[in-house]
């Protein structure tokens, strides 16, 4: 039996090229090799407040993104968070086992809260619901950037937990970050992670982007005050559009040090754009055939809930026959 390969995103904003490099593009190399299922987690994304109308045409959009991206839904399902159940009741008994302390401490609730007037507690239980969708389909390998190893450190301590309390009951995930992209910064602050929340037209790169506009925001990216590329001495901008350009371009540090070394900034913004623009013109051509048949992609989001949905219900089973919770 092949291991299982569990990951999801928000279907927030717009996904954009971190998004892409730091997960999207890894779980597409990893199919052949695992028995997969990609999220998308609506349940997550009211964390905070979306516009209705908006949530569910981002859904769609989302779920046809993965696909575009080389997702192949007949081998990895692409599943709706929301439409198994199963998530959210695993959330439940997961919260009864797990400290207020430990979810206090995680830094995107410390941030993200600190940007509200008034806070929900779903923002506050957000990783335990992240804990139930890995754990409620007991995934070996969870491939995600860099900013989700703090949450996947914490799903491990609540199975650890559970574990502990009940007996053996969910295998421990290992988190898989990528060597390059682990975390794309902005393009207008390299200080800051490229985020979809983020406002500002030349902060990310949004997969639909048209090359025109890619083009754009990397010319205007922030670099610094020198000339060109030195590698002793590098900015963060130089050093985030020199990642852009190896994770799409897949060139070794050897060969991308021989190419660049010495580069005037310009030039360099010039390459980084092109090889952006390559490496999403296949997704953003599949993206357009995709939606122009929405009756196809919701069929493959029913489908693919009723795959995992078994898997789910025995999992949220004997969870509840451990605790001693009435199954019937
Ligand atoms: P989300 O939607 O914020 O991001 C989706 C994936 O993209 C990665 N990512 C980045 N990688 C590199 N550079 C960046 N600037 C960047 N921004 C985002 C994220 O690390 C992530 O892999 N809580 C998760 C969604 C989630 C999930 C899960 C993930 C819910 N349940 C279970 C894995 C397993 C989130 O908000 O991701």
């Amino acid at each position: 039996m092949k291991p299982r390969v569990l990951s999801g995103i928000q279907p927030t904003g717009s996904l954009h090229i971190g998004n892409y490099l730091g997960a999207l593009k890894h779980w597409v190399q990893m199919q052949p090799d695992y028995e997969s299922i990609f999220l998308i987690v609506d349940l997550h994304a009211i964390t905070l407040y979306q516009e209705p109308a908006e949530l569910l045409k981002k859904i769609e959009q989302t779920a046809a993104i993965f696909l575009a991206a080389g997702i192949d839904p007949k081998q990895s399902p692409v599943v709706v968070q929301s439409l198994v159940p199963g998530h959210a009741e695993l959330t439940w008994l997961l919260t009864c086992t797990t400290p207020v302390g430990w979810l206090e401490r995680m830094t995107q609730y410390k941030d993200k809260s600190s940007k509200q007037e008034s806070i929900g507690d779903g923002l506050l239980q957000y990783p335990v619901l992240m804990a139930a969708d890995i754990l409620i389909y007991q995934a070996n390998v969870v491939p995600v950037g860099d900013d989700q190893s703090q949450h996947l450190e914490l799903t491990r301590d609540i199975a650890q937990r559970f574990n502990a309390l009940y007996g053996d009951t969910f295998v421990m995930p290992a988190t898989k970050l990528p060597t390059v992209g682990a975390r794309i910064m902005g393009l207008d602050d390299p200080a800051k992670k490229m985020s979809k929340s983020t406002e500002g037209p030349g902060h990310a790169i949004s997969l639909l982007d048209p090359p025109s506009v890619i083009r754009k925001k990397i010319m205007r990216a922030t670099t610094d005050s020198l000339p060109g590329v030195d590698y002793d001495d590098m900015g963060a901008g130089v050093a985030n559009l020199l990642t852009i350009h190896q994770a799409f371009s897949g060139w070794t540090d050897d060969q991308m040090k021989a190419h660049f070394a010495g580069m005037r900034y310009g030039d360099l913004k010039k390459q980084v754009a092109e090889a952006v623009v390559a490496g999403l013109e296949p997704l953003q051509a599949r993206y357009a055939e995709i939606t122009a048949d929405p009756a196809y992609l919701r069929s493959v989001l029913r489908e693919s809930a009723q795959r995992v949905m078994p898997i789910a219900e025995a999992t949220v089973r004997l969870v509840k026959q451990r605790m001693g919770v009435y199954v019937g």
